[in-house]
Formats: structure tokens, sequence, C-alpha cells
């Protein structure tokens, strides 16, 4: 299987094989790094890690237009709903389904997350995804915890991290992160969009590659990553 990994800045990032188009993530509207809005986005699934405007994004927008696939947990499934959306698929942290082009599993992850109305929006997740073989993990917003161990445990080919600190991981923890996920490589997410997560990743990059050998892959905004099982 082929995977294309789009980091389209922020935490936004679409996965597309020849079965599927993924969006991970949808804040493109409000963010200042994305290359595309969300009239450009053609996809057949949207997942979301949790209720925070950053990461719920344009959710509604798109899955009205494309009538793509709104997968996240039980409450924010709950709560688009009620905002009209039908194609939606609830899941929650611990499971999985098997779909015909994948699998999808909802992960820990140790944040906040309210929707934009303050309706309660469950737990925030991360999304564990197995693609014909190709295993990406994106962590959505989160500290480090222990249990990455057992994420990496099945052997990832990408993981995605913020790296930004204050609201997630700053980048000595998302080092911490990378130690106990063990990919093959990682894409540093949630930095640089906003004053408060101000990061540098070239000097993350360098100081990954040091301590753990592990591949860092520093996209711009927009620009890909083929990944091949
Ligand atoms: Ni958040
Ligand atoms: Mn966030």
């Amino acid at each position: 299987m082929e995977v294309k990994v789009t980091w389209l800045g922020h935490s936004a990032t679409l996965v597309e094989t020849n079965m599927v188009k993924i969006i991970i993530d949808p804040f493109l509207s409000g963010n200042s790094l994305s290359p595309v809005g969300p009239d450009e986005v053609d996809v057949d699934m949207i997942i979301v890690t949790h209720g925070h405007a950053d990461h719920l994004g344009d959710t509604l927008d798109i899955a009205r237009r494309t009538g793509a696939m709104v997968l996240s947990n039980f409450e924010i499934v709950t709560y688009l709903q009620g905002q009209g959306l039908e194609n939606l698929h609830p899941l929650h942290i611990g499971g999985g389904r098997n779909f015909e082009w994948g699998r999808v599993k909802l992960t820990i992850a140790h944040h906040g997350s309210s929707l934009p109305d303050g309706t309660y929006g469950g737990a925030p997740a991360g999304v564990l995804m197995d693609l014909g073989g190709v295993r990406i993990y994106h962590a959505g917003d989160t500290s480090l915890f222990y249990d990455m161990k057992l994420i990496g445990h099945g052997g990832l080919d990408l993981a995605l991290l913020p790296i930004g600190d204050n609201f997630t991981m700053g980048p000595d923890d998302a080092l911490e992160a990378v130690k106990l996920l063990a990919p093959d490589m990682v894409i540093p997410i949630h930095y640089n969009t906003f004053d408060m997560i101000q990061q540098d990743p070239a000097e993350w990059a360098i100081a990954v590659k040091q301590e753990t050998g592990v591949e860092v892959s520093l996209l711009e905004p927009g620009e890909s990553l083929e990944l091949l099982q």
C-alpha cells in the first residue's frame, strides 16, 4: 500500500491511499499556515481528535459539501448529529473499527475537548491507523504519557507529534515521546500557528536524530511524504 501524508499546518493532516482520502483535524480557514481552504479539500473521511476549534475546524463545512463521513468520539459525533450531519461514525478510546480501506482506533490523549459552543466534547483522543500495513499515529493534542510505549508496540511507520508546548507537549517531551513510540519517522505538528506555540522544528529534528536515530520529516505546510509497505 502506498500512503501519501500531507501536512496542512497545525494538526491538519491529509492521509491518502488509492482507496480512501482522509483528513484529520481539518482546521483550515482559521489556520494561517494552511495553503488550502476548506473548499479545496476533497475527502471521504474526516477524523476529529477532540472538540477544540483548532481541531474541529471546518469539519461541518467540509462534511456538508463532500458528504464525507466524520469519525470522532461519541460526544462529538452526537454534537455533529445535532448540527444536521448524518454520515457519522462514533468510536471511543481504545475502540477501533475495520473499514474496507483500513483500521482506525482512538487512543488516549491527556488534554481537554470542549466544543466551540461550550458543549461537553467527551475525552480527547489520538488516532492510530493501519492502512494496508502502513501504520500511522497522530497524537492529537496531548501531554507526554508513558503508555505511548504500548501504542508503538505494533510498530509505527510514522508518528505525528505536537511540539508547540504551552497547550501540548513541548520539544523536550516530544523527544521523549519519540523514544517511547519508536516510529520509523516522525513529523512535528501543532507549532508556529500562534504566538504561544512558536518553536524551531529544525533544532528539534537535530536533537531527535542525535538522541534516537529516528528520521524527522520537516514538511512545509502543503508538502507531502510518501510511505510504502
Ligand atoms: Ni486542543
Ligand atoms: Mn490544539
